[in-house]
């Protein structure tokens, strides 16, 4: 052991003597405090109006001064609460004293929509020397939003109202963004977002990381972030942490050549007192403005301790290094606290798997209808809310079934008859699923699965009397291994009598009032058994069993409210470690998330945290819904180019389908998802497994009326993806992409096999890509074109 300690201290100082110290990625602050306009925080009951209506962060909870996040130092008021603090983005045009090339950007913000946890799109303008412009587009985050989805870097436990004098107790956030900047030309001036009434932009800090513009032979590199992350894989019998590395070249992107790109193979080790890599990250290319990511296998990190990175060219000779990096063990046992479970991320599996089909299945499934623009699942609740004709659900409920028909009186008819798991397994195969989600149980509380003593409101007991959600895992883990298996779990119910004294919002709880005062007044809530408290007796139980005994995968939970979450999280994460698999959690389980759940949404820019939209097939619906003509359903073309540009901007596409009461994919929706699949299965290596790029998700100057084409990448090769047929025998692409003389492009096509095309680039950069019409018809949906790198050695 002595001998081994000895060695390491060694190589560690001849290390030191003979490598490059690779420099952390520069910044410079810039100078905002002259442009503060609004007081955010109160201290002492000071009358700060952060959001126009008398409300304010608690300035007591805000970190002062100097506050550092992800390398970046950025500057807070010294004391808070006792003047201007922030500036209000309003078209203000900030210019630089020097103009210079700059590789990143970062900002310190909160949108002041009170209680809105969707996010805005607000625009940046960037002015280069010649003119040219570049358009940054910030999806902000409010300070806080309901029901507490999306917290930031700095958090407070509660606001304050009415000009300081009392408290709201919704958390509070100030969020951080960095973004990559065009290095084609030296920066000039920064134009914020246009205000938004009702949804400003606060700005608290801002900085930029100048590239390197020395004229260089060779590329520039910096150690941009090291993050000893949750994320293990099994390397000879042991597990191993992944520590993700990010290496920037920081020369501007118009110096672009052989010369200042690294193009063949170069590998990252990190060490440390006890730490060992295991199995090194590897990296192939790195041009000029770029950045990569590279997950180094390790084992023996120990917290509090500092790792030193080292980097290898192919002949194995060290490039450089870079010491001081703080180092965290691997977590092997969560602990039922936010310090603890915050630490949880999203697995390996879930980042490269890309694409899920989420299943809305349920009593709504027999009822099946909704008006334009509701869920179907949402029957219930639309049938009592209101309960009158200005329910379009309720005169159809009417109409159709009559008065005395109740909700309940569906479970019958929920009867899964026709319902195959292979079946269904074999069509996510097909349709190129990596994961699926089941709704387990909607708001209306009828559980697909074995509820043991805390409710008979299941299809186990009634209706079908089959532990569906069994049969379906167990198929899939003997048909599908290759198949990840989610659950999705509501909360809340909108009507359980037990769920009365938690009732919020839509989900009030108690029973449901009969909506057409026939008897019963009072309907019943079939199967309840008596409990005493909906979350320790039912909820929390359902959500372990759910995890201990299905080992579900993915806890997708909705809505939020009223949980004993960090409980559950810590039993969950612990019986996957024990079980030896990586499991992940929404943002709708009421705390530690591991990703957020846009819903029948997208985001217009890169999002580097894990994010994953749902959308259902129908264009406004998750189950079911007989009243939509399944001409309006996603087919091959939109559920293809929605899955790409999620895929671009780092996010995964959970795309639902509602099956009928008997447990059919009704044909309009299975066709659609093969057409999808049929897709992937030629085009999918520019899907699956790919990351985002750092510099952009698409091409940001695409011709009027074209749709831009999108961006992902490989260590070895990098993706275009156009969704519009390339017309005249080229494809442009406006922006200079990481390409060198040598590298092959391909079309992929299913009938010809991959076509090879020429390419060229024009004096600004532009990618030309010659392909004929006749090339373009081989392919439908979008069009793929692969770059497979031409490495040096
Ligand atoms: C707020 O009050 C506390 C206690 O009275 C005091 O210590 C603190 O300095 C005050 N802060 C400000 C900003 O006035
Ligand atoms: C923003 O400022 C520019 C000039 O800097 C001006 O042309 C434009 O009209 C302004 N936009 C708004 C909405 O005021
Ligand atoms: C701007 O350039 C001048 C002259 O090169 C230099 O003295 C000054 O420090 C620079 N300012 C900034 C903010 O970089
Ligand atoms: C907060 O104070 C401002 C002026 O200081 C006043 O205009 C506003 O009405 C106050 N708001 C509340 C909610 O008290
Ligand atoms: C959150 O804010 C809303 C609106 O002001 C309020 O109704 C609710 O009670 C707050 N929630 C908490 C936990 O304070
Ligand atoms: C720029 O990069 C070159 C090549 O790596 C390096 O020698 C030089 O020190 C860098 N300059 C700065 C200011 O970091
Ligand atoms: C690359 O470096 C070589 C050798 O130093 C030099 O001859 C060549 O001109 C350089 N090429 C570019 C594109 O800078
Ligand atoms: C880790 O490195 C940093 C930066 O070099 C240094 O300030 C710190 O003291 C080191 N910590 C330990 C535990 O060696
Ligand atoms: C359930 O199905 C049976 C058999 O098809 C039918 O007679 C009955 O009306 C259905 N119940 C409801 C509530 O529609
Ligand atoms: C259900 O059974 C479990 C295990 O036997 C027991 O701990 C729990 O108290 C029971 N719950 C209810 C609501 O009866
Ligand atoms: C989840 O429960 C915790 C602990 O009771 C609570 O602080 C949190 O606000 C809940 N989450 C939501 C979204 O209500
Ligand atoms: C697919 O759906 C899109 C959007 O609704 C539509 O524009 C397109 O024509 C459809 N394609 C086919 C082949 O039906």
């Amino acid at each position: 052991m002595k001998a081994n300690g000895l060695w390491t201290i060694l190589s560690i100082l001849c290390l030191r003597s003979l490598a490059i110290e690779l420099p952390r990625l520069p910044f410079v602050l810039l100078p905002l405090e002259p442009l503060f306009d609004n007081q955010a925080a109160s201290v002492n009951g000071s009358s700060a109006d952060f959001d126009g209506q008398g409300n304010s962060f608690a300035g007591q909870f805000l970190p002062e001064g100097p506050f550092a996040y992800d390398g970046i130092i950025y500057q807070l008021p010294m004391i808070w609460g006792t003047g201007n603090d922030n500036v209000i983005a309003n078209n203000q045009t900030l210019a630089l004293s020097n103009s210079t090339f700059v590789h990143e950007f970062h900002i310190l913000y909160s949108g002041d929509n009170s209680g809105d946890a969707t996010v805005t799109a607000n625009r940046f303008i960037l002015t280069f020397l010649d003119g040219s412009t570049q358009t940054l587009t910030l999806e902000a985050s409010n300070w806080w939003g309901w029901p507490d989805l999306n917290p930031g870097i700095i958090q407070t436990p509660y606001s304050l109202q009415a000009n300081g004098t009392s408290r709201n107790f919704n958390h509070t956030s100030i969020f951080q963004w960095s973004t990559a900047v065009n290095s084609e030309q030296p920066l000039t001036s920064i134009t914020f977002p246009e205000v938004n009434p009702g949804n400003r932009l606060h700005l608290f800090s801002m900085a930029f990381s100048p590239s390197n513009d020395s004229v260089a032979n060779g590329p520039a590199l910096v150690i941009r972030r090291e993050k000893f992350t949750s994320r293990w894989e099994m390397v000879s019998d042991s597990r191993a942490q992944a520590v993700q590395v990010t290496i920037a070249n920081l020369l501007p992107t118009s110096s672009l050549s052989v010369n200042t790109s690294i193009n063949s193979k170069h590998t990252i080790e990190i060490s440390g007192p006890g730490m060992t890599t295991v199995v090194p990250g590897v990296f192939y290319r790195l041009v000029p403005g770029d950045q990569a990511r590279v997950d180094v296998l390790t084992t023996g990190s120990t917290t509090g301790t500092n790792a030193t990175i080292v980097i290898k060219n192919s002949a194995g000779k060290i490039v450089g290094q870079s010491t001081g990096w703080p180092a965290t063990a691997l977590v092997t046992h969560y602990t039922a606290d936010t310090d603890s479970l915050n630490a949880h991320e999203t697995p390996t599996w879930w980042r490269k798997a890309k694409y899920g089909i989420f299943i809305h299945w349920g009593v709504y499934s027999y009822p099946a209808w909704a008006p334009p623009n509701e869920y179907a699942e949402w029957y219930n609740y639309y049938l009592h809310n209101p309960p009158n004709s200005s329910s379009p659900t309720w005169i159809h409920h009417l109409e159709t079934y009559g008065k005395n028909v109740l909700y309940d009186d569906f479970i019958p008819n929920f009867t899964a008859s026709k319902f195959n798991a292979s079946a269904w397994l074999d069509l996510f195969d097909r349709a190129g699923a990596r994961y699926f989600v089941q709704v387990t149980k909607h708001h209306d509380g009828f559980a697909l699965f074995d509820t043991g003593n805390t409710t008979n409101r299941s299809s186990v007991i009634l209706g079908p009397k089959r532990d569906l959600l069994k049969e379906l895992f167990d198929t899939a883990a003997a048909e599908k291994p290759h198949i990840h298996r989610g659950t999705y779990y509501s909360l809340p119910e909108w009507f359980n009598p037990d769920y009365a004294k938690y009732g919020f919002g839509e989900w009030p709880g108690g029973l449901a009032r009969n909506p057409f005062n026939t008897t019963p007044t009072f309907e019943p809530y079939t199967g309840h058994l008596n409990i005493s408290d909906y979350i320790q007796d039912l909820q929390l139980p359902h959500m372990l069993t759910l995890a201990t005994q299905y080992n579900t995968e993915i806890m997708w939970c909705d809505i939020g409210g009223p949980n004993n979450t960090l409980e559950f999280a810590a039993e969950f994460y612990n019986h996957a470690l024990a079980g030896g698999y990586q499991v992940t959690m929404n943002n709708r389980c009421g705390a530690v998330p591991d990703f957020t759940t846009p819903e029948y949404e997208t985001f217009n820019a890169i999002q580097t945290n894990s994010w994953e939209s749902s959308e259902g097939m129908d264009p406004f619906s998750y189950g079911l819904n007989t009243a939509t003509n399944a001409s309006e359903y996603k087919n091959g073309t939109t559920i293809i180019q929605t899955l790409v540009d999620i895929v671009s901007k780092n996010g995964n596409f959970l795309l639902d389908i509602g099956p009928t009461a008997e447990g059919e994919i009704i044909a309009p929706m299975a066709n659609n998802l093969l057409e999808a699949g049929s897709w992937l299965e030629y085009a999918g290596e520019c899907v699956y497994d790919t990351e985002y790029w750092f510099q952009t998700s698409q091409d940001p100057n695409p011709p009027s009326g074209v749709a831009p084409a999108r961006f992902t990448t490989t260590p070895m090769s990098f993706c275009i993806v156009t969704f519009d047929a390339p017309t005249e025998n080229n494809l442009v692409i406006h922006k200079r992409l990481p390409l060198l003389p040598g590298d092959e492009i391909k079309l992929l096509t299913s009938g010809v096999g991959d076509i090879a095309l020429p390419w060229s680039t024009d004096s600004s950069g532009n990618l030309i890509i010659n392909v004929s019409s006749i090339d373009v018809k081989e392919v439908q949906y979008a069009w793929a074109f692969k770059a497979t790198y031409d490495l040096d050695d």
